[in-house]
């Protein structure tokens, strides 16, 4: 039981990898304030992490709401006391018809030897493309963040994780430029705030994940041609995306064990990113 009576707090934690994690936490003995956007998500993790006999607190919050976040963390305290760990998870990520055709050209490119020539990406963004991710992506982590350190600095003692991405690393993700920068937003975060408050004895570190199979990605999958899949799968030297569990496990060894890492940015990838 490594988050005995730990009280973790996890965005986006309706579906996907945030609801993973707040499970693999509810395995450990974590007490846990499930949030989520999206009501119904929400009922469902809600259920399937009582089910583990965890106490468990669902609010439904959108994190890009500075003043939504605030609530949140008063009603998480009310009922909890504290909040000894934050994961940063929600997110918007690319997955409508134009980042899907922008994701192909890309693989495409990456792996077949056509004529070198501009996949005319950033030329073609439209402002709503380059603006929609900042206000979830961004600023949410912001706003969790400040509200998080304003219970564990008195009490000295805590662990922030942030889920952020290759995309924030590189150009593995150049066909959704503004996701990808509000990932390496995402990095530069980790990496200030973890300066800022290690003294304190709260860990920030982030997960930058390679390719995860959640509901996202699944959806890209389906749709894609066999040589959509195989330009993918070829990029990643493993062959394959990596399982929800497979990031949890990080996760849950970011939040439980007395490690000695401060603002650092683990990439489990399947070798996308080297
Ligand atoms: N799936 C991947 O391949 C992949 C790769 C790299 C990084 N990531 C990162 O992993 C994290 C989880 O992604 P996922 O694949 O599980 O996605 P997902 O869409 O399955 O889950 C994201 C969750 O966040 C919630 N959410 C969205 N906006 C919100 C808001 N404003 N307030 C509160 N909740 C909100 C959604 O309702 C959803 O339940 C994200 O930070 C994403 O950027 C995912």
């Amino acid at each position: 039981m490594k988050l005995q009576g730990k009280v973790a707090l996890v965005t986006g934690a309706g579906k996907g990898l945030g609801g993973t994690i707040a499970l693999a936490y509810a395995r450990e003995g974590a007490r846990l304030v499930l949030c989520d956007i999206d009501e119904a998500a929400l009922n469902d993790s809600h259920r399937q992490v009582t089910e583990q006999g965890a106490d468990c607190l669902a609010l439904r919050c959108d994190v890009s709401d500075s003043l939504a976040v605030e609530a949140m963390f008063a009603q998480a305290l009310q009922h909890f006391g504290t909040v000894d760990v934050l994961v940063n998870n929600a997110a918007r990520v690319p997955s409508s018809p134009a980042e899907t055709q922008r994701r192909n050209r890309h693989y495409t490119h990456a792996t077949t030897p056509v004529p070198r020539r501009s996949l005319g990406i950033v030329s073609g963004l439209s402002d709503d493309d380059w603006l929609k991710w900042w206000d979830v992506n961004m600023h949410g982590v912001f706003y969790c963040t400040r509200a998080a350190l304003r219970c564990m600095e008195p009490q000295r003692s805590g662990r922030i994780i942030n889920i952020a991405s290759v995309a924030g690393l590189g150009a593995a993700s150049m066909h959704s430029p503004g996701y990808a920068a509000t990932k390496a937003g995402v990095i530069s975060l980790t990496q200030t705030t973890a300066y800022d408050v290690a003294g304190a004895n709260i860990l920030v570190n982030a997960i930058a994940c390679g390719g995860v199979h959640t509901p996202p990605f699944e959806a890209y999958l389906a749709q894609a041609s066999e040589q959509d899949k195989n330009s993918l799968f070829q990029m990643i030297p493993m062959g394959r995306l990596g399982q929800p569990e497979e990031y949890a496990a990080l996760a849950l060894f970011l939040a439980a064990e007395n490690h000695y890492l401060v603002g650092q940015v683990i990439s489990p990838n399947g070798g996308y990113v080297i």
